[in-house]
C-alpha cells in the first residue's frame, strides 16, 4: 500500500480474447476470398493487451475481466500472470472466451472481427462485486469490448481521486456521466469520427475541440506514425512518434493508453505522459503480434530512446 492508499499504479476493467491471427497479402474485400498464412494464437483483448503492457513497463497492474472456463481462458490467464498483472479480478466462467480473428496485411495494417463471448457477461454487478479492487487503484483505464453499461458501473464505483482513462474502442455513443469522467478520452481518427459524426472536420485539432465540448475533461487523440494530439481544455499540443518500421500495428494502441494511464498516476502533465506512450506505441508496431511485441522499461530505453529535444 503506498501513501495515497492504492495497491495498484493501473486497474484495467475490459476485454480478454485469445487472437486468431492470419497474415495475408491483402485483406479481403467484400465478396471476397482470400488465402493466408497459418494460423497463429495469441493472447489478446483490448483489456489484457493494456494490464499486460503497463505490467511489462514495471507498472503495479490488475485486471478485471471475464474469460471462459476453457483452454483460451487458460492462455489468457497464464499470459496476464507471466507478464506480472495480479490477476485476482479475472472471473471466470459464463460463456466461451472471447475471440478475436484478425488479418494483418504486409503493411502492418489489421482488420479485427471479436466475438466477445465472455466479454459481455462482465456485469455491472460484476463491478459492484469488486468495489474493493476499484478502491485499491490509482488509474482505472477502460474500453468497449465489455459492456457500456459495466463501464458506466465502473464510473459510479470509483473513489474520489481515482483517475478514469476511455478508449472507447469499438467507438459507441457515450453518456454523459461516463464522458464527464474521462481524464483523458483516448481516441484514435476512427474513433473520432464515429463519436462526432459528420461535423468531425478535418484536423486533429478540431477534432479534440469537438470531443472536449461533450464533457471529457481531457482528450488524447493517436495520429498513428505522426504520434498524438493532447488537449485538457486550456493547451493543444502535439507529441511526434520516433520513426520506426511498422510491422503489425496490432495492439499498439492498448499499448499507448495503458502506458499513458500509468505515467499520468507517476504524475506527470498530459504532454509528458503521451510522449512515453507514443514510444510505447512505436516499440509495439516494430513486433508481431499484441502482447507478444510490448516493451520492458529497458527494452523502450534500448529501442526507441527518449527524443533529446523535449
Ligand atoms: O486492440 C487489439 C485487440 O483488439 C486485439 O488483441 C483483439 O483481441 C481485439 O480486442
Amino acid at each position: 500500500m503506498n501513501a495515497d492508499n492504492t495497491d495498484y499504479e493501473l486497474l484495467v476493467v475490459g476485454s480478454a480474447n485469445a487472437d486468431l491471427v492470419v497474415g495475408v497479402e491483402r485483406r479481403p474485400a467484400p465478396g471476397e476470398t482470400v488465402l493466408g498464412s497459418d494460423l497463429a494464437v495469441h493472447p489478446g483483448g483490448k483489456g489484457g493487451n493494456q494490464a499486460v503492457a503497463a505490467a511489462r513497463l514495471g507498472a503495479r497492474t490488475a485486471l478485471l475481466a471475464r474469460v471462459g472456463d476453457d483452454a483460451h481462458g487458460v492462455l489468457l490467464l497464464d499470459a496476464q500472470r507471466a507478464a506480472g498483472v495480479d490477476t485476482v479480478g479475472v472471473l471466470v466462467g459464463g460463456a466461451p472466451t472471447g475471440v478475436a480473428l484478425i488479418t494483418v496485411d504486409p503493411s502492418g495494417d489489421n482488420s479485427i472481427v471479436v466475438s466477445p463471448g465472455a466479454n459481455a457477461r462482465l456485469t455491472p454487478e460484476d463491478i459492484r462485486a469488486a468495489g474493493s479492487l476499484l478502491s485499491a487503484a490509482r488509474v482505472v483505464s477502460s474500453q468497449l469490448e465489455i459492456p457500456l453499461d459495466t463501464v458506466a458501473e465502473v464510473v459510479r464505483t470509483l473513489r474520489p481521486g481515482t483517475r478514469f482513462v476511455l478508449n472507447p474502442s469499438p467507438p459507441a455513443p457515450l453518456p454523459a456521466e461516463v464522458l464527464a469522467a474521462c481524464d483523458p478520452l483516448v481516441v484514435n481518427e476512427h474513433e473520432a469520427r464515429v463519436i462526432l459524426g459528420e461535423e468531425a472536420g478535418e484536423a486533429p485539432e478540431e477534432w479534440a475541440r469537438g470531443l472536449l465540448a461533450l464533457g471529457p475533461r481531457s482528450v488524447v487523440i493517436t495520429l498513428g506514425a505522426e504520434g498524438a494530439l493532447t488537449a485538457d481544455g486550456t493547451d493543444v499540443v502535439r507529441v511526434p512518434s520516433p520513426k520506426v518500421d511498422a510491422v503489425d500495428t496490432t495492439g499498439a494502441g492498448d499499448a499507448f493508453t495503458a502506458a499513458l494511464g500509468w505515467r499520468l498516476g507517476l504524475g506527470e502533465d498530459l504532454p509528458t505522459a503521451a510522449a512515453y506512450a507514443v514510444r510505447v506505441g512505436a516499440a509495439a508496431v516494430t513486433r508481431k503480434g499484441a502482447q507478444g511485441s510490448y516493451p520492458t522499461a529497458s527494452e523502450l530505453a534500448d529501442t526507441v530512446p527518449e527524443a533529446r529535444s523535449r
